[in-house]
């Protein structure tokens, strides 16, 4: 139902249902906010939020009342606007003063809305609360005294994330987000998706840094700096340096990086090819021998710790195939090292990764050789975009430039990566090459491209009836993964990436609440896609002469160091 309501003396639309703050956006109204969250459930916790509703005395918050027919609404009167300042000196009171070092430093929304409001001076006597810093995960680090109990992790965590690390600890003044028992993160049940970073507002929540290590291996002429490219890093670095959302920055990118001195550069979508080859014959073999299915992949490691967590009886589901950055992280240590005469330990192999997941993938047992990481460092796409600032390099300024060879070269399916249902969809073309001898007349799979958190393809290739699903968000994987407990067996491949909507908003990209931005970034995926000659991973000519010349059955090391294996995890819950 429709009607009319008053907001600030003008006569606006409103829907039965919506809340206030939803009809004032509508109708192009800002108020801020800061505990809310589209698509959330709204707790109404900061009050930043309040309007003034004529004829009630209480000012309420917009996010979480509903608008109503009779209603006259005052967004910025006087006694909302004082009510609002106070909230936020409030905050400052509580706050450390060092925004100057945090790392969200001219991207905070409490710093945002002091400027908002006008705050200059402290009128409100210093609270300090002195609560430690939590460095213990591999990926991301706590700063409890920067954080205003917004609750925005903790809804991220529960309802999208489905793990339900964070929650309110303690009373009053006492209250906390914290862990269970508030231990340290590493001990926690933590995935590292990143995903709480993405929505906390302040400092309180950010990836641990790596910037300096990248450093160090840059400056010491005894070690040779390599790095491996993730196709969706250079889709999302242009927000970072206020480019247009969604460029391609791909050349420019390598240009950049020779000029910090990385001696190689390498593009993780080649590895995706591979790996794509690898899952299909693993799959074609667990088919043809009845084997476990649905089989899922393995390119997500924060899907990877959810399923040693909370599924250890379900790892045999899982591809041996190990994911493209650690490929790529064997191909660099153990093959090109050879070839081209370096000694192993000299490589320092970074990756540029838009998860943080992937920091605590590279430090897993299963992916060190004799104690040494076969990918050293990883930074994610905001840490590349510091690290580029900190050597005074103008991107925009230069001029592209190819990545290195051998592994340089990548087909448009390795690319798609990114977006959630690309793994799915590059499996099914190199899939149905493989059971057919033909290829696909449309590679364009519009299933797997719709926005849904669960997608499907139910086909026939050949005589054989093949599932294939790609789900985003680990509370949605819970949902499938119910279905198959419970005797569901038509599927027979599954993607699951753990952030929603996929790597393309990995918990390591740039930050914004702009959903343009994100949508650009997938539609310059696709878009590459459409004008790449090619688009499957079994025409990858380097892969096709490395696997050639390696890959038979006679050279199972080459094989094997692409494998890997995965173990139950025992977690305090
Ligand atoms: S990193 Fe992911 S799993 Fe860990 S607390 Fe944040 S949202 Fe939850
Ligand atoms: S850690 Fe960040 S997102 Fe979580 S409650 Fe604190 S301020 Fe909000
Ligand atoms: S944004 Fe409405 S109460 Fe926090």
């Amino acid at each position: 139902m429709i009607f009319n309501i008053e907001v600030n003396n003008k006569v606006i639309k409103a829907r039965k249902g919506d809340t206030i703050l939803e009809t004032l956006r509508r109708n192009g109204i800002t108020v801020p906010t800061l505990c809310n969250m589209e698509n959330f459930t709204p707790t109404g916790a900061c009050r930043i939020c309040v309007v003034e509703i004529e004829g009630h005395d209480e000012l309420v918050p917009s996010c979480s009342h509903q608008v109503d027919e009779w209603m006259k609404i005052h967004t910025h009167s006087p006694k909302v606007i004082r009510a609002r300042r106070t909230i936020i000196e409030l905050l400052l009171s509580s706050h450390p003063d060092d925004c100057l070092y945090c790392i969200r430093n001219k991207n905070c929304e409490l710093q945002s809305l002091a400027e908002e409001m006008g705050i200059r001076e402290r009128r409100l006597p210093i609270v300090k609360s002195n609560l430690k810093k939590d460095p213990s995960s591999a990926a991301i680090v706590r700063d409890p005294d920067k954080c205003i109990l917004c609750g925005r992790c903790v809804r991220m965590c529960k309802e999208k994330i489905g793990i339900s690390t964070f929650d309110f600890i303690g009373k009053g003044m006492n209250t906390l987000v914290g862990t269970t028992f508030n231990n340290q993160l590493n001990i926690s049940n933590c995935v590292t998706c990143g995903q709480c970073i993405m929505v906390c507002p302040t400092g309180a929540l950010h990836e641990k840094d790596n910037i300096s290590q990248v450093q160090e291996a840059l400056q010491n002429p005894e070690k040779y700096p390599v790095v491996q490219i993730s196709p969706t890093v250079s889709v999302s670095l242009a927000e970072e340096f206020n480019i247009k959302s969604g460029k391609e920055m791909d050349g420019m990118l390598v240009a950049t990086l020779r000029k910090i001195g990385f001696k190689k550069i390498f593009k993780t979508a080649f590895a995706a090819d591979m790996m794509v080859l690898q899952i299909v014959d693993e799959l074609v073999s667990r088919i043809e021998n009845n084997h476990t299915l649905p089989m899922f992949s393995g390119d997500c490691p924060a899907f990877i710790k959810f399923m040693e967590e909370y599924h250890p009886d379900m790892l045999h589901h899982i591809s041996v195939c190990k994911s493209p950055q650690q490929i790529m992280g064997s191909l660099i240590k153990h093959h090109f090292s050879r070839q081209y005469k370096i000694k192993t330990e000299s490589i320092h192999s970074v990756s540029l990764m838009p998860c943080t997941a992937k920091k605590f993938e590279a430090q897993r047992e299963e992916n060190t050789h004799k104690g040494i990481q076969d990918v050293d460092t990883v930074l994610t796409t905001r840490e590349l975009a510091r690290l580029i600032r900190l050597y005074g390099l103008d991107i925009q300024q230069a001029a592209p430039e190819l990545a290195d060879s051998p592994f340089g070269i990548r087909s448009s399916a390795g690319k798609i990566f990114g977006a959630s249902g690309g793994v799915a969809e590059a499996v099914y073309r190199t899939l149905y090459h493989r059971l057919t001898g033909k290829n696909l007349l449309n590679f364009k799979i519009t299933q797997f491209r719709s926005n849904k958190n669960i997608k499907e393809l139910h086909t026939k290739i050949g005589k054989i009836k093949i599932g294939v699903a790609a789900v985003n968000g680990l509370a949605n994987a819970r949902e499938i993964i119910g279905q198959i407990k419970a005797g569901r067996n038509d599927l027979q491949f599954i993607e699951v990436l753990a952030c929603p909507g996929g790597c393309i908003s990995g918990g390591g990209q740039p930050i914004t609440k702009n959903k343009e931005a994100v949508k650009a970034r997938l539609k310059t995926l696709y878009d590459i896609d459409e004008k790449e000659s090619i688009k499957v991973s079994y025409k990858n000519p380097a892969v096709k002469e490395l696997l050639e010349k390696y890959g038979g059955k006679e050279n199972d090391s080459f094989r094997e160091k692409f494998q890997t294996t995965y173990f139950k995890r025992d977690v305090l819950l």
